[in-house]
């Protein structure tokens, strides 16, 4: 039987490749430290197992590619608020660099068939979109600097020692199992969570910021299905949807769909990139169209979840490293 490490499966986007891969008849060995993942999100099925632990426990990591000898290592396990990065530049660098590191040494030495990698959109920076994956990234963050590197790192694997891997650059994504908790990121699950308590959407800046929201949906499966696309092996590939909205249009679509009326409350802007849109054309020529679920189709999936869910405490990140210069609104509570 095909066995996949899924690390961060207990999270957003790995608990949907989690069960997309169990439905390619895979056995999967979730890897989780519960530092933004919930035991509730885990695949309920005979073929999958929960470890909770984490990427930066090398010794762990060796026992478990030892016992299990993965033919495929997804690795979605991160820390992914970007715009937090630059006031936790330690904490990012150690778990989403070297925690990858950790994994691409044991997938070196254990032989493993393909190493699939969520990167991000983040890489592209503030180049011009649309974002197409023979432009030279300029990440500006130290959340995109990690993710780039971990691609570098990964090319060097495959050069060195013929690791194969398949790395993915998603953008915006959305949908059930998101933490809603999270104050620091995403802010389709942000708005949902301040809606239900009542509170005011705060958008930074005139929220004419563009984005391209992605529904989750549509993009695990290929993430999940890329190890049987040999012509996905050694590419980079933008992943999720083309059509773009401002925040602004995002909060009244979230509104309508949880039938739900909320203030607006614009705070300062944050050092954010304007416009950022990706190219598919690769994606749909590797996997081919695939669904194209709309924003309110896929807000109203989610809102269904989000209201089984209910109101999540908004917690801190406790170890903040830089103070300056950090957005006010982080800090209330
Ligand atoms: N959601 C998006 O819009 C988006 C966009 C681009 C890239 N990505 C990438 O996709 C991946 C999944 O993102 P997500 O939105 O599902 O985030 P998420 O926070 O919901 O999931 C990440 C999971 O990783 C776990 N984790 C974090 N550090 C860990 C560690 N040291 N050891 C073990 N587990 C650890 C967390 O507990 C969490 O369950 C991440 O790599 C992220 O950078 C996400």
């Amino acid at each position: 039987m095909i066995t996949s490490l899924v690390t961060g499966g207990a999270g957003f986007v790995g608990a949907h490749v989690a069960r997309e891969l169990l439905k390619l008849g895979h056995k999967v060995v979730v890897l989780d430290d519960l530092s933004g993942g919930f035991e509730e999100n885990l695949p309920h099925a005979a073929e999958s197992t929960f470890v909770h632990g984490s990427i930066l426990d090398h010794e762990l990591l060796a026992r478990l590619f030892d016992e299990h000898q993965f033919d495929y290592v997804y690795h979605l396990a991160a820390y992914a608020a970007e715009g937090l990065s630059h006031f936790i530049r330690r904490f990012n660098y150690q778990n989403n660099l070297v925690g990858s590191v950790n994994l691409i040494n044991e997938s070196i030495k254990h032989k493993i068939k393909c190493f699939v990698f969520t990167s991000s959109i983040a890489t592209y920076g503030a180049l011009t979109p649309p974002m197409r994956e023979d432009m030279t990234p300029e990440p500006e963050d130290p959340y995109g600097v990690a993710k780039y590197a971990v691609e570098l790192d990964l090319k060097c694997a495959h050069e060195m020692f013929g690791l194969n891997y398949v790395i993915f650059r998603p953008h915006n994504v959305y949908g059930e199992y998101q933490n809603l908790g999270d104050r620091y990121r995403n802010v389709v699950g942000i708005f949902m969570n301040q809606l239900m308590q009542g509170k005011p959407l705060t958008i930074f800046g005139d929220g004419e910021q563009k984005r391209a929201f992605s529904y989750v949906g549509d993009i695990a499966p290929h993430i999940a299905n890329c190890v049987n696309i040999p012509e996905s092996y050694g590419e980079v590939i933008n992943i999720g949807a083309d059509q773009e909205y401002t925040v602004n249009e995002l909060a009244t679509t979230v509104m309508e769909s949880m039938g739900l009326e909320g203030m607006i409350r614009h705070v300062d802007a944050r050092n954010e990139v304007q416009i950022a849109w990706a190219d598919h054309s690769k994606a749909h020529r590797l996997f081919g169209q695939g669904r194209a679920t709309t924003l309110r189709e896929g807000l109203d999936q989610m809102v269904d979840w989000a209201k089984r869910t209910g109101i999540k405490k908004s917690s801190k990140f406790e170890n903040i490293e830089v103070l300056e210069k950090l957005p006010p609104v982080w800090l209330e509570d």
